[in-house]
C-alpha cells in the first residue's frame, strides 16, 4: 500500500510538484520504483507540463555502452537535458576529453586517479577548457555522483563499485535513472528505504524493468499478479548444453541481439543477467519471487510483461535499443520524440516467439532465485562471485562452466549465522568484499577448474 498522498515543494528537485510519502503515518512501499497510485496522480500532473522541462544530469560510466547511448539522447534533446558531471575509469581517455568538449561538465571523475595527469595534458592538448572540478579515485566518482547541481544521476558503470557512489547521490537527492543492476541486487535492502527517506525517484534504464514500469504507470497499488522477464538467451541460446564446456570469451561475447558491454553480455550468455534482473525486479516492483517468471524470447521486441489481477496481460515492444528505456527513465513521465529512433514495423518483425529456459543449461538463473528468496547479504554475495568469475572467464583463466561451479561455492559458504534480512550498508559491504576473495580462492582450485 502506498502512503495518503500529500504535497510538497522541493524546488532543487527534479519536479516542483512531488506527492511524497506521509512518514507520520504509514511506511513508505517496499518497492523502489514510483508505481502505484500516489505516484501515477503525480505522474500525471508533472507530463501536463508537456515537453517543456530541464534537468541536469550526471553520466557514471559516461564513456562504456550506457554511458554513451545517455549522451546520445541528449544531444539529439538539449532543451531537455544538460550535462553536469561525467564518471569513467580512465581507460578511455580520448573519449572522455571529447565528451568533456562537447558536453562541457562542471566535474569529472576518473576512478583510476594514476589518470588525472594524463587527462589534463590530453585536454590541454585538445585544447578543451578545464571542467571546474577534476578528481581522481573511488571518492572522486562518489564526490560527482553527489554533485551539488545534477538532479539525474544515470548509473552506468559496472558491477557493485556503483553501490556508495548510488547512495551517496540518493542522499544528496539526486534522482537516480538506474541502468547499474548490481547496486540494487547486492544494496536492495539499504537503497529501497533511503529511496523513500531521501523522496528521490529511482526510474530503471534496464529494458525490461522499463518495460514492466511503464506496463505498470496507472495501475492501482495492488494491481500487480505477476511479472513475466523475456530474455534474449544470449549467445548460446542455440546451443547444445554438451558443447558449454569448450565456449571461449569471445564465443560468450557474440551476443545475438543487443550491443552491450563485456560484463553484461557474458551475463547474459549464462543468464545470470536475468537471475540479477529477477532480484532487480523483486527490489523495483515489490513482486515476490514466486511471482517472476522468466521466458525466452528469442526476438528480443517484448521487452517484459505484468499480469494484472483480472489477468490481463501488458506488455511493451520496440526495437532492441537501449536508449528508448534510458530515455524513459530520464524523461520519465514524459514522452520524448526522438527522430533517430525508429518506429517498430509489425510485419518486419513477423513472429513472435517464447520458451521456457533449459534450466541445466542456465544453473545461474536457480542460483539467482535461490539466493533472492534467501535475502539479506546473499544477493550481493551472489553478485560478487558472479563478478569475480565472470572477469577471471574473460582473461581466460576460469572455465566457462566454472562460473556457476564459483557461485554455488561461496553462496554454500556463506555465513549466514546472526543473519539479518535488514543488512545494514556495512554488512552489505563486507560481505561482497568477502565473496570476492572467496571467489578468487575457489575458482583456482583444480576441481573448478577440471
Ligand atoms: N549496455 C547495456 O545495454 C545495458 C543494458 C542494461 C543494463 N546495463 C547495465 O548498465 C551497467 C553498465 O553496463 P555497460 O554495458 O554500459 O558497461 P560498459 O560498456 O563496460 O561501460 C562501463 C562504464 O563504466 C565505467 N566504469 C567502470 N567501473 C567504474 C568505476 N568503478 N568508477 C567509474 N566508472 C567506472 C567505464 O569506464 P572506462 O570506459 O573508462 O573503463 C565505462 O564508462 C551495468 O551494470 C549493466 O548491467 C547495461
Amino acid at each position: 500500500m502506498l502512503p495518503r498522498a500529500r504535497r510538497t515543494v522541493r524546488p532543487s528537485s527534479l519536479y516542483t510538484l512531488r506527492l511524497a510519502d506521509d512518514e507520520d503515518e504509514e511506511p513508505p512501499p517496499p518497492w523502489a520504483a514510483p508505481i502505484g497510485i500516489a505516484n501515477s496522480i503525480k505522474g500525471l500532473l508533472e507530463a501536463m507540463r508537456g515537453e517543456r522541462f530541464e534537468r541536469k544530469v550526471t553520466v557514471l560510466g559516461s564513456t562504456g555502452s550506457i554511458g554513451t547511448q545517455t549522451l546520445d539522447i541528449v544531444r539529439e534533446r538539449p532543451g531537455n537535458f544538460s550535462v553536469v558531471g561525467l564518471a569513467a575509469t580512465g581507460r578511455n581517455l580520448d573519449l572522455l576529453v571529447e565528451q568533456t568538449r562537447e558536453f562541457r561538465p562542471q566535474v569529472v571523475a576518473l576512478r583510476d586517479a594514476s589518470r588525472v595527469d594524463a587527462f589534463r595534458d590530453a585536454l590541454q592538448r585538445a585544447n578543451v577548457p578545464e571542467p571546474a572540478h577534476i578528481g581522481g579515485g573511488d571518492a572522486a566518482v562518489v564526490e560527482c555522483a553527489r554533485h551539488t547541481d545534477a538532479q539525474v544521476v544515470v548509473t552506468g558503470l559496472v558491477g557493485c563499485a556503483g553501490l556508495l557512489p548510488t547512495v551517496a547521490a540518493i542522499e544528496a537527492g539526486k534522482d537516480i535513472a538506474l541502468a547499474n543492476k548490481e547496486t540494487l541486487i547486492a544494496g536492495g535492502p539499504v537503497i529501497v528505504p533511503l529511496v523513500h527517506k531521501h523522496h528521490v525517484w529511482m526510474t530503471p534504464a534496464d529494458s525490461e524493468h522499463s518495460a514492466i514500469f511503464q506496463c505498470l504507470q496507472g495501475a492501482p497499488d495492488d494491481a500487480l499478479r505477476r511479472i513475466t522477464l523475456t530474455a534474449s538467451g544470449g549467445a548460446f541460446r542455440d546451443w547444445d548444453v554438451s558443447r558449454l564446456s569448450q565456449v571461449t570469451a569471445a564465443d560468450a561475447l557474440q551476443h545475438p541481439n543487443w550491443n552491450m558491454g563485456p560484463k553484461i553480455t557474458c551475463d547474459s550468455a549464462t543468464l545470470m543477467n536475468k537471475g540479477l534482473e529477477v532480484i532487480e525486479a523483486h527490489y523495483l516492483f515489490g513482486a515476490d519471487y514466486d511471482d517472476i517468471e522468466v521466458v525466452v524470447h528469442p526476438q528480443s521486441i517484448v521487452h517484459s510483461a505484468v499480469e494484472l489481477q483480472d489477468t490481463s496481460v501488458l506488455a511493451q515492444l520496440g526495437w532492441p535499443d537501449m536508449r528508448l528505456p534510458l530515455l524513459y527513465a530520464m524523461s520519465w513521465p514524459h514522452r520524448l520524440r526522438m527522430e533517430s529512433m525508429r518506429s517498430l514495423n509489425w510485419v518486419e518483425v513477423g513472429s513472435l516467439t517464447f520458451r521456457a529456459p533449459d534450466r541445466r543449461k542456465y544453473p545461474c538463473l536457480d542460483l539467482a532465485y535461490a539466493a533472492g528468496r534467501r535475502g539479506g547479504t546473499m544477493p550481493a554475495v551472489l553478485n560478487a562471485a558472479n563478478e569475480v568469475a565472470v572477469e577471471m572467464f574473460l582473461k581466460e583463466s576460469l572455465p566457462f562452466l566454472g562460473i556457476p561451479r564459483v557461485i554455488e561455492l561461496v553462496m554454500s559458504r556463506h555465513d549466514t549465522s546472526g543473519w539479518t534480512t535488514e543488512p545494514s550498508l556495512d554488512d552489505i559491504v563486507s560481505a561482497d568484499k568477502w565473496a570476492r576473495t572467496m571467489a578468487s580462492e575457489v575458482a583456482a582450485s583444480q576441481h573448478i577448474q577440471a
